[in-house]
């Protein structure tokens, strides 16, 4: 398996608008970044992955642009966007900016221009159709609820937004298009970044003659998902290699909604020809129930197993992982997957930090999640920000298929603002994260859960994903090994091995709150292995694990 740097590192992902606001009016911007720079350097992440950062109306919070080369007002400017690169690089960490190119803001010129008339040379840069009977084109839903349609009077006809009416989707199969965003992105590399998260680029092909989708659970509109992996994508993933990526020494990820096994080996094939890797949506997309995404069931331990390791295996040798549980749009994992008491939430988090960061794959960090940060406690829906909540909330209540409390509680567990609420500094007033009044409240446990004190503690969550981090540069078996996994039905038992030439690795995780037998294979003598890491104080116990515990046992001949 060829080594490559992207391989070898630990990505951080930084929501700017949450993580730290430098100049005090509740909003974080890029001088808050550059003034933690060195935090980051201390908890060894190799590459920051920034969301977007560039000039935006903020129907959804920076990922509607209206300029691709201009920064977000309330984030700083250009020169401060510089400065946070330079002040990056000077520590060795790499920033990969994240590259919203399915769709524009409605604000962008080149919609502004397109929606002006029907013979505007910008015309086609977007998908517009005429009604059909005086309706929609077709059936498809927004991710954001409602139709992904719009009717614009100025033409009379509907344009394409497969999230909000305020992103419209660009049209990938004109080719001017696609030069533009190439272009866009030459200059970016040119600038020196070193890399690019890639928005939804799953959806940027749409099926032949747009037909209708499949409809979603309590619904009356089409999956909008059934537009990912259309027929073209990876020929323009190819042409965007080609022209642009495979010309600077970067590391891309696509975000892929809806990605399959076969569908991820193309577009991360270890030939190189399209992406690095990608973010698959499969082990995230386990605790629903028959209302989609919109509910409060808990993880089936076997079936996370069967999924992870299904992408630990298919992948191997001939493509590569992303892992990952957080990002801005997921839930907090220690609320989700852990246990967020008191008792628990410390051991839980790191016993998930385990599980992932032993494995094959590029790891990424979210904001928080190296400090156990939890789940919100929403009251109402005036304590939403975010677009998708809002707009679910009042579809479903619409609806009436639920009550108003299991409605919220619905809402609140899986709610995107859970990962967005600022990032907990310190324990003064607004968890140090602004000296204003923040754009989204702090999660109340900031005096219990903050960066500050978890520095001073040798035993708090951000040493032990220090000690991870660390554990990945000294190891190449956790690189490269190979995986595979034990037990797979235990339903408690998070068990697997790496093995790597004359290495071998053995990671144990219980996710119950309560002692868990384990089998140790045959071959694994404890006795003669170094314990790499473990979270707790205690001896281990041959063949048990207590609630949470995790441990990784090291093997070279
Ligand atoms: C991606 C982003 C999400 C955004 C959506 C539309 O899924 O991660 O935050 O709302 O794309 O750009
Ligand atoms: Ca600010």
């Amino acid at each position: 398996m060829a080594k490559q740097w992207w391989k070898e590192s630990v990505v951080y992902q930084i929501y700017p608008r949450s993580f730290c606001d430098s100049n005090g009016d509740g909003i974080g911007d890029l001088n808050g970044v550059t003034g933690k720079l060195d935090y980051l350097k201390e908890l060894g992440i190799d590459v920051i992955w920034l969301s977007p950062v560039y000039r935006s109306p903020n129907d959804d919070n920076g990922y509607d642009i209206s300029d691709y080369e201009d920064i977000m007002e309330e984030f700083g400017t250009m020169e401060d966007f510089d400065r946070m690169l330079a002040a990056a690089h000077e520590r060795g960490i790499k920033i990969v900016m994240d590259l919203v190119v399915n769709h524009t803001s409605d604000e962008h010129q080149w919609f502004v221009e397109s929606r002006s008339s029907l013979d505007n040379p910008k015309r086609d840069y977007y998908i517009w159709r005429e009604p059909v009977d005086g309706h929609e084109p077709n059936n498809l839903g927004s991710c954001f609820s409602g139709s992904a349609w719009e009717f614009d009077e100025t033409t009379g006809m509907y344009y394409l937004h497969c999230f909000s009416k305020k992103q419209p989707d660009l049209n990938w199969e004109n080719e001017t298009v696609r030069q533009e965003v190439f272009d866009m992105m030459t200059r970016w590399c040119e600038k020196g970044i070193d890399g690019f998260r890639m928005d939804v680029i799953s959806m940027i092909s749409k099926p032949e003659g747009l037909p209708d989708g499949p409809l979603m659970e309590n619904s009356i509109y089409g999956e909008p998902m059934s537009v990912c992996n259309g027929p073209h994508v990876h020929e323009y993933l190819r042409e965007m290699n080609q022209k642009v990526l495979s010309k600077y020494d970067i590391m891309t990820v696509g975000e892929c909604a809806g990605v399959t096994i076969d569908e991820a080996k193309k577009y991360a094939n270890a030939e190189g020809t399209e992406l690095n890797m990608v973010f698959q949506f499969e082990h995230v997309g386990l605790d629903v129930d028959g209302n989609g995404k919109w509910c409060d069931k808990k993880f089936d331990l076997p079936q996370l197993k069967k999924v992870l390791s299904k992408w630990q295996n298919e992948l191997y040798e001939v493509a590569w992982n992303s892992i990952y549980f957080c990002n801005h749009d997921q839930p907090r994992i220690v609320s989700r997957l852990g246990n967020d008491s008191d008792e628990f939430r410390v051991r839980s988090a790191k016993c998930i930090g385990t599980m992932i960061h032993m494995m094959q794959g590029t790891p990424y960090v979210y904001q928080g999640e190296e400090l156990g940060m939890t789940n919100q406690q929403f009251n109402s829906v005036d304590d939403f920000d975010d677009i998708e909540a809002i707009n679910a909330y009042h579809e479903l209540k619409e609806m009436n298929i639920f009550s108003e409390e299991e409605l919220m509680a619905r809402i609140c567990y899986k709610n995107r603002d859970n990962a967005r609420t600022p990032m907990q500094w310190d324990d003064s007033a607004n968890a140090g994260f602004t000296t204003g009044e923040p754009w989204l409240a702090v999660n109340q446990n900031y005096t219990k859960i903050n960066a500050k004190d978890e520095l001073a503690d040798a035993d708090s969550v951000f040493h032990y994903y220090q000690k991870l981090i660390a554990l990945r540069k000294s190891h190449d078996i956790i690189v490269y090994g190979k995986y595979d996994l034990l037990m797979p039905e235990d339903a408690h038992i998070f068990a697997y091995t790496r093995t790597y030439g004359d290495e071998k690795l053995l990671v144990v995780c219980n996710f119950s709150e309560e002692p868990q037998k384990f089998v140790v294979p045959e071959g694994y003598d404890l006795e003669k292995a170094e314990l790499l890491i473990h979270n707790m104080d205690k001896a281990v116990q041959d063949g048990m694990a207590d609630g949470f515990e995790a441990m990784a046992w090291y093997w070279k001949k």
